[in-house]
């Protein structure tokens, strides 16, 4: 079908809401604390994928077509999400006064040629889960003690675990603010959700559906629930809220999967970050679980997470002998399927086709 006739470059659909989003973030992580302040913005500073902000933007346009349970008027929404808090002490409010003295024109809602509309708090949504995955990223290289991220020092390299987790706890705070001033209880549920889902990532068990449920906590619910908050924001119906969701999740379970494979088939060079690194941290992920079912004498090499000398690599080793690899890769694709075709009930649009040629992107990535 027409969908992937031609090629539609999220970057040239979105325009200054995608350009724009880094600034926007930076503006909100500004602290007169200079080092909360500067680790905060660290990873910023390299640049990422922006998968999850694409998403929502992406979303908030492709569901801005489709039937309504409220009309969302557009004008006046900055004010809403731009007012400082009543609370707000005024002796430290460098937030406060920063949105204050921002130009307004920043957050008046985009519209496209085909009609379909970004409304300034999709946009700041975008901003939020951005925000909120960079979090989750310097607590965990603190974790699994990374020392690369995007191709640079990680920032507990660089900084220091502590002043790494404050960093990430104060980008979690000042999100938090954020998502507070979008008055929208329902989305600041969805959103505690979110980040509980984060931390609540289950136990290191091996079965495939323990397996598949932390990818669900650790990367899919981030992607499921921000793609549905964004259709929320936009006052679509529950069916369209579904229907969001799904691709959400289904490509969220996608992309974790594919990241599992890379940590087998990529060069840190190219994925910015360690590889090969799973194994040493005990994770048995797709690929191994799959290599399982092949060579039952992985059984106790992952039951005793890879501790014994030589068990990361002879894992590693069965891995590339079994079907481990292309399995995952074909599971990552029926999900790619599954997410392209619940988007398909959307109504036509460049960013539906955005959203489904990012499903075959996910599949095809090597970083
Ligand atoms: C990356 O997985 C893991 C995450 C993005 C989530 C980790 C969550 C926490 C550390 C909880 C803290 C959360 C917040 C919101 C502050 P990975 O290690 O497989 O990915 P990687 O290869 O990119 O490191
Ligand atoms: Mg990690
Ligand atoms: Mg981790």
């Amino acid at each position: 079908n027409s969908d992937s006739i031609s090629y539609i470059d999220p970057m040239k659909l979105l325009g200054g809401d995608i350009l724009d989003l880094t600034q926007n973030i930076k503006r909100l992580l500004s602290s007169k604390h200079p080092v909360l302040e500067s680790i905060s913005k660290y990873y910023f500073t390299s640049q990422g994928k922006h998968l999850r902000p694409l998403l929502v933007l992406l979303m908030s346009q492709a569901t801005s077509l489709a039937p309504k349970q409220y009309q969302i008027s557009p004008a006046n929404y900055y004010e809403i999400i731009d007012t400082p808090l009543s609370s707000s002490p005024s002796s430290s409010s460098s937030f406060s006064e920063l949105i204050n003295e921002s130009p307004k024109e920043i957050y008046q809602p985009s519209l496209s040629v085909q009609g379909t509309i970004i409304l300034p708090t999709q946009r700041r949504l975008a901003e939020i889960t951005e925000m909120i995955h960079t979090a989750s990223l310097l607590h965990d290289d603190v974790i699994d003690t990374s020392e690369t991220r995007r191709n640079q020092p990680s920032a507990n390299a660089s900084f220091g675990n502590k002043m790494t987790i404050l960093a990430g706890d104060f980008l979690l705070a000042r999100a938090t603010i954020a998502l507070a001033r979008l008055r929208n209880p329902e989305i600041i549920e969805l959103y505690a959700t979110i980040i509980t889902n984060l931390v609540e990532e289950s136990e290191k068990v091996s079965t495939f559906d323990y397996y598949m449920e932390k990818s669900y906590m650790k990367t899919a619910s981030l992607l499921a629930n921000s793609c549905r908050g964004a259709s929320i924001l936009g006052g679509c119906t529950p069916e369209i809220i579904d229907i969001a969701y799904d691709y959400g999740r289904n490509l969220g379970l996608a992309f974790q999967l594919v990241d599992d494979m890379l940590d087998f088939t990529s060069s840190s060079d190219n994925f910015g970050k360690p590889v090969g690194a799973d194994l040493k941290l005990g994770l048995a992920t797709a690929p191994v679980l799959y290599a399982w079912e092949e060579f039952p004498e992985l059984g106790p090499l992952i039951d005793r997470k890879f501790k014994n000398e030589g068990d990361v690599e002879m894992a590693h080793n069965l891995v590339f002998r079994s079907k481990g690899l292309e399995k995952t890769k074909l599971l990552a694709a029926l999900l790619c399927k599954k997410a392209a075709t619940s988007v398909l009930k959307l109504p036509k649009s460049d960013a539906r086709s955005a959203l489904i040629q990012l499903t075959d992107k996910v599949l095809i990535r090597n970083k």
